[in-house]
């Protein structure tokens, strides 16, 4: 059994930008399920102080990070087995949105220094360190090279790459935010061009490294997907391992879920009817059994291929379907998808902006999941959508191919559709095969639903994964 402290930008219930705050809402809850110990710490945002006010404040202490010089207020929660820290530093955190300020790096600077600093000040004594994404890639560096205190050198790193994109390369000037010596950025083991590194950092330090599905980690020590850090994944050699990620299958079940018009079971699909014909209702389309819904519930950027679909939308629409888009992003994309509504009424609909409810209501209610992602390194949504048996049609890449088996009319498997070049036409002639199935084949669409729900989206298995590298450790 190992104490596993999670470390991340961003964690559910508390905030959320994209799937890593699935990830941190529900593989420390499955791990503790299974006989570990996790705890959980985040910077407390605004939005966290607004939604979470009664959050209990446990001590002041002071950080010192090369020139930052501040007080850190921690925070205490608990949900289910796991607790949760919280680092209050209003002056970085007490902003509208959780990234994508000018000083992002010295803000995740602070944050990484506190978590370290924080450490004598909570009973939680971790084994283990489980880093996230950039905004966490510098603590296994900083507490292996800070800190002189045996208790720090005895604990082990895990860092878990979510999205290679986001990198945190900041000027060199950056140093200044750290109590680490210039040597490091000499060796190369922190130097990114002609800046720093967060996530090389990470790489290099942590003990094990991984990311969310076997696909990508295959992925990633190519230069079409490595975004340049190729490399430095591939020097890690076995240490660096996919593990898929799963869901919390009690928040996202259909049988029980609160936000539906109607719940429903594998067994007797009704209720998801019902959810359908309330969700087009709400959303002022026409109301019909007997139209294929296809549903679309991400962030509006390249990565998710949405380029592709707004160059099909024309041909799409020319199909017997209807439409619901639900997400928020690049201007261009929503400015484009604005349009919709005036050009097809009452087939198809954008809902601009983030909504937790009504996204439940479309994995719910639509027949088709569409996710042409061009790179993926998991993906959340086509596992929610597949356990509420809306069939996901996705690209072939990352963690969709690991977890979406297309469709085979002889054998009668699979539990979706997939294609497998970046490319809109291709892309089309699987929406076309899917709309075909749909109407002329209602017995294998019902099949399908039954895979797709009898899907295994939960954290069991790879909870079990990550235990092992705890204990290898
Ligand atoms: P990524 O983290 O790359 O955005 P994932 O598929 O891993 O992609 O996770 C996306 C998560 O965010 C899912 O839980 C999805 O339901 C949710 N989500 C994305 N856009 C929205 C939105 N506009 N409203 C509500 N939930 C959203
Ligand atoms: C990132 C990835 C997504 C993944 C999520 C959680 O946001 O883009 O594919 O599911 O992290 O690991």
């Amino acid at each position: 059994m190992s104490k596993v402290l999670f470390v991340s930008g961003e964690g559910l219930p508390y905030c959320k930008s994209g799937g890593l705050a699935d990830v941190i809402g529900s593989l420390p809850q499955s791990l503790c399920k299974q006989g570990e110990e996790a705890a959980v710490v985040l910077p407390m945002y605004k939005t966290i102080i607004e939604k979470f006010p009664k959050l209990k404040k446990l001590k002041t202490y002071h950080v010192q990070s090369g020139l930052i010089s501040k007080d850190a207020d921690l925070y205490y929660d608990k949900q289910g087995d796991v607790e949760y820290y919280f680092i209050r530093q209003d002056d970085y955190f007490y902003r509208d949105g959780l990234y994508g300020f000018h000083d992002d790096g010295e803000r995740f600077a602070f944050f990484c220094k506190a978590v370290l600093d924080m450490l004598p000040h909570i009973k939680f004594k971790p084994d283990i360190i489980h880093t996230n994404d950039w905004h966490t890639g510098m603590i296994p560096i900083m507490c292996k090279q800070e800190y002189s205190d045996e208790a720090y050198h005895r604990i082990k790193h895990v860092y878990t790459i979510h999205n290679l994109l986001f990198q945190g390369n900041f000027p060199k000037e950056l140093l200044r935010c750290f109590s680490l010596s210039d040597q490091y950025y000499k060796n190369g083991d922190i130097k990114f061009d002609d800046g720093i590194s967060f996530m090389k950092a990470g790489i290099i330090y942590a003990d094990e490294v991984t990311t969310v599905s076997e696909q990508y980690a295959r992925e990633i020590v190519t230069s079409e997907y490595g975004e340049r850090m190729e490399r430095v994944l591939a020097e890690k050699g076995d240490r660096l391992k996919g593990i898929v990620n799963g869901i919390d299958v009690e928040n996202w079940n259909p049988a029980t879920d609160k936000a539906l018009y109607k719940n429903y079971t594998e067994n007797d699909i009704r209720g998801k009817k019902a959810c359908k014909r309330s969700l087009q209702y709400q959303l002022g389309l026409r109301v019909a059994d007997d139209v294929m819904l296809i549903g679309i519930v991400s962030r509006l950027t390249w990565q998710k291929g949405m380029l592709l679909l707004l160059e099909k939308l024309g041909q799409i629409m020319n199909q017997d379907v209807q439409l619901v888009i639900l997400g928020t992003g690049d201007n261009y994309i929503e400015n484009e998808l604005k349009k919709i509504e005036s050009t097809y009424p009452h087939r198809a609909v954008f809902y601009c902006g983030y909504n937790e409810e009504l996204s439940h209501r479309v994995y719910a209610g639509c027949d088709l999941f569409l996710m042409p992602s061009l790179f993926e390194p998991c993906g959340i949504s086509q596992l929610i959508s597949m356990r509420y048996g809306t069939i996901p049609l996705v690209r072939e890449t990352g963690g969709l191919k690991d977890t979406v088996t297309p469709y085979n009319q002889y054998e009668e498997t699979g539990n979706g559709f997939s294609f497998r070049y970046f490319s809109g036409d291709e892309m089309m002639y699987i929406i076309a095969y899917a709309i075909h199935v749909y109407y002329e084949d209602k017995t294998a669409w019902r099949k399908l639903i039954r895979h797709a729900m009898n899907t295994d989206v939960s954290w069991d298995l790879s909870a079990k994964k990550y235990k092992e590298i705890y204990n290898s450790l």
